[in-house]
């Protein structure tokens, strides 16, 4: 891991006005005018495990044009349920940063990690505001370049929520044209799945006791048939010794970039409608463990 800190990347955009994802040109600002910093007024945080955003959220930096973003509103609801002000929050496939914006304005520290430096500079930029309210209390938050399975910078037990959303193995690319080998979605399906089982490993290190690893993974169909990315994805959780909390399946709303594309007006099939994002708790000891290991015994 190297830390990438705003003076690296005020030095970036110097000379780089904007930077390429795939096909897609996201310019950086030194400056931008922020209208909201929250989303509306009758926003209230999930109580079920049906989540669904028809209107993606676009408050703060947030912009929506980074190749394959969740939604603000899965961090936010994720920061608020598990974490409290000043608590450490990590995403070690940051992307865009839309967890650290959210981290950002919901007063937690964080840690953003991802493997291309462009995806980093455009999180610095989407952090660049302040935001001046009576009483906040302006977070540290650290981005670094590097590789989701060796968090070497960040310490054992030190990480209160992990929110992150990894590739859906090789069905988008972030780093084709870049050939970034250590890209997860570059990987064919078994590689993937064993660098997903050491990303498993890793964030069990570095998260406390008790606390939440959440993740958002979907699925797709190849051959007219269905691949379970995310059912594989989750048990290399389970494998190294993860409790499953929750099974949340968010609806999927913008469908033209659906991970599908079928010409025909009618199909065999149904259209993949749905992602999980699973919850997994890390076990505060191993009795805990073992409780749980004892109720599940049948599967
Ligand atoms: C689905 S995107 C994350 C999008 C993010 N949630 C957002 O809102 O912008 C997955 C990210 O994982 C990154 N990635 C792929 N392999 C990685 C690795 N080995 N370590 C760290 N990041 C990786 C990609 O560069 C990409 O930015």
């Amino acid at each position: 891991m190297k830390e990438i800190t705003q003076q690296d990347y005020l030095e970036f955009i110097e000379d780089q006005p904007s930077v390429i994802i795939e096909d897609v040109e996201i310019p950086l600002h030194k400056k931008r005018k922020i209208k909201t910093y929250g989303p509306p007024q009758d926003y209230t945080p999930e109580r079920t495990t049906v989540w669904s955003f028809p209107d993606r959220g676009n408050w703060a930096s947030h912009k929506g044009n980074y190749r394959g973003n969740w939604s603000p509103y899965i961090p936010r609801n994720l920061i608020l349920k598990y974490t409290q002000k000043g608590n450490w929050v990590l995403d070690q496939m940051m992307g865009s940063g839309t967890t650290l914006v959210e981290a950002k304005l919901l007063e937690r520290n964080a840690i953003g990690v991802d493997i291309n430096l462009d995806a980093v500079m455009i999180t610095r930029d989407r952090l660049s505001f302040s935001y001046d309210s009576p009483e906040y209390k302006e977070p540290i938050i650290k981005t670094y370049r590097g590789d989701a399975r060796n968090l070497d910078k960040i310490d054992d037990e030190s990480v209160d929520l992990i929110a992150t959303h990894p590739p859906y193995a090789n069905i988008i690319s972030y780093t084709r044209s870049k050939k970034l080998s250590d890209d997860l979605s570059q990987l064919p399906f078994e590689e993937y799945l064993k660098g997903m089982r050491k990303v498993a490993k890793e964030s069990f290190r570095v998260l406390k006791p008790g606390k939440t690893c959440a993740i958002l993974i979907g699925d797709t169909r190849k051959h007219k048939h269905y691949i379970p990315i995310s059912s594989r994805v989750m048990q290399t959780f389970l494998d190294v010794d993860f409790i499953l909390k929750e099974d949340i399946i968010k609806l999927q709303w913008n469908m033209k970039t659906t991970r599908e594309r079928w010409r025909a007006k009618e199909y065999e099939f149904y259209l993949i409608g749905h992602e999980h994002i699973f919850v997994f708790k890390k076990p505060e000891n191993d009795k805990e463990y073992k409780k749980y290991k004892f109720s599940t015994r049948w599967w």
